[in-house]
This record gives C-alpha cells, sequence and structure tokens, in this order.
C-alpha cells in the first residue's frame, strides 16, 4: 500500500480543523469542530483539555474518513497549533492538573508588570524576542505551578509534563510515550533561547519553572513518534509541528528573506522572514524562529493585532448591523466616500506596535448620515491600517525587506473589497493564493517533507503555492497618506497613557 496522503491536524483558537492533502498537497478532506471556550472571571480565558483532545481526534478521523478510511495510506501527520497555550498533565495518568490557560488570558498581567518593574525586560526580550506581556506561556505556567494544589512539588520530582497545545496533543497521540515541541512553539514560551536554540537556565530561575517539566525541542519536520494504532486504525507517524503563525508562514512560502505573510483570523498575525538572523525590534514587534529545520534556524519579526475578523463579528453580534461576514464587504463597497469614520477596534486593548492593555475601541468622525455602511467600512477599513502599522514597523526594524509584497490568508481575505484597500493603504500589492487554509497547509508540507514527498524549501520559495489573484495599489498616494493620517490620529487619542 503506497502511503501518499498527509493529514494536517490545525488545533486553533476557536475551532480544531484536521485535512487531508494528496501527496502534491491537493486538499481533499476537511474535518472541523468549534472548541467551546470559558471565561471563568474577567480577562480570563481557558479551554478544556479533554474538548482539545476530543476535537484533535474526532476532526482527524473525520477527515481520513473522507479520504477513504485507511490509515496506511498516510504517509505523516503534521500538528499546528494556537500557539503560547499553556498545558500541565501527570506524566503517570495522562490528565491535565488544571484547563488549559488560553494565550489570551490576562491574569499574569501583574506578574508581567512586577518583571518590567525590577528591570527585567531587556533580558526577556534579548533571550526570547518577545516582551513582557501575559501573551506568552511562562507567566502562565508559573501561575499553575503557583495555585494548583501540590504542583509545585510534583513538578520537582519530575511528575508533571508542561506543554503548549501541539506537546499535548502529540502525547495523546503517541499513548504518553512522546513529550516534545517544535523549537516555533518553544519560541513563544518565553522560557527558551531562540539564539542558542535551547531552553535557557536564567529564565527557567526568573520564572521559577523546574527543568523536568519541559518537553524535548525539535526541528519542526521530523520523526516525532507515531500514534496509536487504536486511534485512527494503523500506526500513523507525526512528522511534522510548527505554531499555527510559522505553519501559515510555511503555508505561503515565505522561505527566503523578506517575504512577508499575514494571517487574518480573530485577530492578525505577520511574519516576515529575516533568515538567519533574529532581527532585534526597535519598534515593538516580537522576534521569533519562523521554522527550523535540519538544525538550522530560520528567523522572522512578527507583529500580532487582537481584533481582526472580531470587529466584523462585533458589528453582527454586538451592533446587529450585518446578518453575515460577506455582507460587510458588500455594505463597505457603498459606503458614501464623503465620509470619514474611523474605528479603532480596541476592544481587548492594543497589540503590536503598541501593546497598551488599557486602550479601548473607539468610534471617529460620526454625523447624521453615518450609517450601517459607513461602519462597515471603518470596520474593515480599520484592519488595512493595522496592517499597514505593522509593516511600517517591520520595514522600519528590518530595511533590507525592501520592496513587500503581502501574501494573505485566512478568512477576511475572501473580501475582495478589503483587500483591494489593504493594497492601497499599503502602497504594495497584495497576493492571495488559490489554498489559503495556508496553516494546514503548512503543516502538511512539513510532514511531507520529513516522508521525502516533497522537496525542501528553495529560495524561490515553494512549488505548493499558486498565486488566485494579486491586488495592486489604485489608490493615489497622497490620499493613501491622508487616510492613514486620520486613523494614526485616531489611534493617538485612542490610547490609554
Ligand atoms: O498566538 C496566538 C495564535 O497562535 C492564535 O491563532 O488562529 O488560533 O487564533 P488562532
Amino acid at each position: 500500500m503506497t502511503a501518499d496522503i498527509l493529514l494536517a491536524l490545525d488545533q486553533g483558537t476557536t475551532s480544531t480543523r484536521a485535512m487531508a492533502f494528496e501527496a502534491t498537497l491537493v486538499p481533499i478532506a476537511t474535518a472541523q469542530e468549534e472548541l467551546p471556550q470559558h471565561f471563568p472571571s474577567p480577562g480570563w480565558v481557558e479551554h478544556e483539555p479533554e474538548d482539545i483532545w476530543r476535537g484533535a481526534l474526532t476532526t482527524l478521523r473525520g477527515a481520513l474518513a473522507q479520504a477513504g478510511g485507511d490509515a496506511r495510506r498516510v504517509a505523516g501527520i503534521g500538528i499546528t497549533n494556537q500557539r503560547e497555550t499553556t498545558l500541565l498533565w501527570d506524566r503517570a495518568t495522562g490528565r491535565c492538573l488544571h484547563r488549559a490557560i488560553v494565550w489570551q488570558d490576562r491574569r499574569t498581567a501583574d506578574h508581567c508588570a512586577r518583571l518590567r518593574a525590577e528591570g527585567l525586560e531587556p533580558l526577556l526580550v534579548e533571550r526570547s524576542g518577545l516582551l513582557a506581556d501575559p501573551y506568552f506561556s511562562a507567566t502562565k505556567l508559573a501561575w499553575l505551578l503557583d495555585n494548583v494544589a501540590g504542583a509545585r512539588a510534583a513538578a520537582e520530582r519530575g511528575d508533571l509534563a508542561f506543554g503548549t497545545v501541539d506537546a499535548f496533543v502529540l502525547w495523546r497521540l503517541t499513548g504518553g510515550r512522546v513529550h516534545a515541541t517544535d523549537a516555533t512553539n518553544a519560541a513563544r514560551t518565553m522560557l527558551f533561547d531562540i539564539r542558542s536554540g535551547a531552553w535557557d537556565d536564567d529564565l527557567l530561575r526568573i520564572f521559577r519553572i523546574p527543568r523536568a517539566v519541559l518537553p524535548e525541542v525539535t526541528n519542526c519536520a521530523t520523526e516525532f513518534g507515531t500514534t496509536d494504532a487504536a486511534l485512527l486504525g494503523a500506526a500513523v507517524p507525526v512528522r511534522g509541528i510548527a505554531g499555527d503563525q510559522h505553519a501559515a508562514t510555511i503555508g505561503q512560502g515565505c522561505f527566503a528573506p523578506g517575504m512577508v505573510k499575514s494571517t487574518y483570523g480573530t485577530g492578525c498575525f505577520a511574519m516576515l522572514n529575516t533568515g538567519a538572523d533574529p532581527v532585534a525590534s526597535r519598534n515593538r514587534l516580537l522576534t521569533t524562529i519562523a521554522y527550523q529545520l535540519d538544525g538550522v534556524r530560520t528567523y522572522a519579526l512578527e507583529g500580532a493585532i487582537f481584533v481582526a475578523g472580531a470587529a466584523v463579528q462585533w458589528l453582527r453580534d454586538g451592533l446587529g448591523i450585518i446578518r453575515d461576514a460577506t455582507e460587510a464587504g458588500v455594505l463597505a463597497a457603498r459606503a458614501d466616500p464623503a465620509q470619514q469614520v474611523v474605528m479603532v477596534p480596541a476592544f481587548t486593548g492594543l497589540g503590536a506596535p503598541h501593546w497598551d492593555a488599557g486602550a479601548r475601541a473607539a468610534i471617529f468622525g460620526l454625523t447624521r448620515g453615518s450609517g450601517r455602511a459607513e461602519l462597515c467600512r471603518a470596520a474593515l477599513e480599520s484592519v488595512a491600517f493595522q496592517t499597514r502599522d505593522l509593516v511600517d514597523a517591520m520595514l522600519a526594524d528590518w530595511p533590507a525587506a525592501g520592496d513587500t509584497v503581502l501574501r494573505v490568508d485566512g478568512g477576511m481575505v475572501a473580501s475582495d473589497w478589503t483587500m483591494q484597500f489593504l493594497a492601497d493603504v499599503l502602497g504594495a500589492p497584495v497576493d492571495r493564493p488559490v489554498v489559503r487554509e495556508t496553516t494546514a497547509l503548512g503543516a502538511a508540507y512539513l510532514a511531507g517533507l520529513q516522508a521525502g514527498l516533497l522537496p525542501p524549501p528553495g529560495p524561490g520559495g515553494a512549488s505548493h503555492w499558486r498565486l488566485d489573484r494579486r491586488f495592486t495599489p489604485a489608490m493615489p498616494q497622497a490620499e493613501a497618506a491622508r487616510r492613514h493620517a486620520l486613523w494614526q490620529d485616531a489611534v493617538r487619542r485612542t490610547l490609554s497613557a
């Protein structure tokens, strides 16, 4: 039997999806499930680990069934995941000691403030490439060790395992035989030295994390282990792991320095490949490992904004002015061009490059003539303006990037209107690929690479990437600059300090 199918598992913040691909990376099956969210206190966000596991298994089985059902045909599984989300489990029973603390969770904001007050942020940035923010895993893991009865002592005895979602799913898939993660997920914990590619003793000491809880860190494409035969009908090798934004970078074929992708989901994450050297940001972007293949690390600058598609969700669920997300683009295209409504969607503060947790959303420029169409346009425009701020910060940090072409993916890129406005505001081409599930595509690529079915990344990009449509800037530059200046003024008025 030829193993000619690749399975990708994309365990995201709000849903879990598995996709089957032919060995040439043509998608052939998709199974998806919502992931329940838990908000036990204001600012706290948790996931039930058993929901994560059940969703992973069910969707993997679903995609496999649609692809013919024979697990012996699967050449490899690639796992990609919501990053930073933190789990801690008992090595003997495999049970988690607490719900997963999700990347969006702000419960450790005080801990981060203390780190900043103690002057530790420069060291954190230098080693991990990350800022002292509750977003990352380290303070979440410290919280679990300090707040779950008996956890710290058990961790010190070596009885507990820590992992991001990839490591937890891998552990479960392999029947508790493998405790490992890949370098991209490790790079988001704030415990990992992104230059040496190893867990860092100083960071472990600062966060009081016992080394015994940590997973082994590997390349993104390697033999991670095989699944328990009972789970999918045969033992299947897990051959790829990468955090979701890193997998999207791979799926977008951003393999050459200077290439940049932007993924539009609930939030938006842009990543610029900076090649063999980690670039320190002077504009409050993150420095991260884009991917690690054959022991060679490729670095990226990353900008994260918290609200992109969520602004459209708010129009639908909060204001009730649209029935579904596609309506926003249709209405935006009809908005009165003379109106200058600007929305700053800082519903949960502002991410890069502002990192202002206290900022709150605001709408400026309303007149009696402003209606649904103008609000829709302002919401969609805010996504483009925020992307422009990220790309400007990237180019300021790393002018070597030169002329940018932005490769886009995620749900929002279906809107031609939004993509055209994005190109206008950036003053740069925006490329939308044929396969927009680039996160799953990247995970499948890693598994296919390890299985020897796909070639290693070449300097010209990837053979799997194909253009659907290029949006080229059409707005006069002066007009784009004027609109951007209005946006920047609105952001200034929204900042908390
Ligand atoms: O850093 C968080 C990011 O990995 C989450 O992505 O697509 O699951 O919201 P997503």
